[in-house]
């Protein structure tokens, strides 16, 4: 299972959260469901217009997945939340597509790509959004799921471990405010050449996968590849808390241990230590989540270049 380590003691990772292999929950059909905003999407993505064969479709790709990582957000069907689309700077980052020259969207961390897929569908140009997961099965996957090929969409995927230096290695925080010529993102082998030349980056439900040193390494590393350019923006989601520290939330069925910021050690991360104090706007809202047997906070957030 790539991206997650079996041990004989029944201990398995995720990142570095840790849980036992007992409490991993089979799949749950009976958690599947759609919005209407959700089934719109879906249906004119996939081009599969009947609700039953549509679910049928989704739970066939889902399932294939499950057996790559049994990552919760795949178990409860998170995936199919178009959570980019909910997050308050998402209008600001179609903007960035449509007016910034050669504008990048990263989708980081993205497994099926479902954020990169929603944005293209708004109008972010696809040829400039570039989606990564170290475990290329699930990029195979979101052509599965809708329906494509790389002939067919133009995004790119670029599999690779972000804390792989060949891949992403921690660079210069770039000055230069001057629009970067367009680079054809499909060509890309890693991260690396677009240092400084990212105009938005997505990190959903990504950070919290990873020890609090880890947390910052990656901050450092995303800051990297940002533009120096005004309004140039990360953003996502993450299980949150009151008190920085270690969390043991449950989530879907089986508690998890994981390390977990508070709002105001994010931002003061991000403003002073990632990026020089006052560089930056960063925005967060922590909101309390309750619902099928599952209890924690969710932290979402941006950072914006000023
Ligand atoms: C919890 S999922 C979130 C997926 C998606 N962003 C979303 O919001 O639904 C975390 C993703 O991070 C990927 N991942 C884990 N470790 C990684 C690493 N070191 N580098 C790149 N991706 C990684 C996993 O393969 C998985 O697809």
């Amino acid at each position: 299972m790539e991206g997650a380590a079996v041990h004989e003691d029944s201990i398995v990772s995720l990142g570095d959260v840790t849980f036992h292999t007992a409490s991993i929950p089979a799949v749950d059909t009976n958690l599947y469901s759609l919005s209407s905003e959700e089934a719109a999407f879906f249906k004119a993505q996939t081009g599969i217009d009947d609700d039953e064969d549509l679910k049928r479709h989704i739970l066939e790709v889902q399932a294939k997945a499950y057996e790559l990582a049994t990552y919760p957000c795949i178990h409860g069907f998170v995936f199919l939340r178009l959570e980019l689309s909910r997050f308050a700077v998402y209008e600001h980052i179609l903007k960035l597509g449509r007016e910034r020259p050669d504008a990048i969207l990263l989708d980081i961390g993205c497994c099926f790509g479902v954020d990169a897929r929603k944005a293209a569908m708004d109008g972010f140009p696809a040829k400039n959004i570039i989606a990564s997961d170290i475990n290329n099965g699930f990029l195979e996957l979101s052509h599965e799921l809708f329906r494509t090929t790389p002939a067919s969409y133009p995004g790119s995927f670029l599999p690779g471990d972000v804390f792989d230096p060949a891949f992403l290695c921690i660079a210069e925080r770039s000055d230069d405010v001057s629009s970067a010529p367009a680079i054809d993102l499909s060509s890309l082998k890693s991260l690396n050449p677009l240092h400084g030349r990212i105009s938005a980056i997505n990190a959903a439900k990504f950070f919290h996968l990873f020890s609090e040193e880890k947390q910052l390494h990656l901050a450092r590393a995303l800051a990297g590849l940002l533009s120096a350019q005004p309004g140039s923006v990360i953003c996502g989601e993450q299980v949150g808390t009151l008190e920085t520290g270690i969390v043991t939330p449950k989530i879907s069925g089986s508690v998890h241990q994981l390390f977990a910021h508070s709002p105001q050690t994010w931002s003061s991360l991000w403003d002073g230590e990632v990026f020089e104090k006052g560089s930056v706007k960063v925005e967060t809202e922590l909101v309390e989540v309750a619902i099928h047997g599952m209890q924690f906070f969710v932290m979402t957030w941006s950072v914006m270049r000023l």
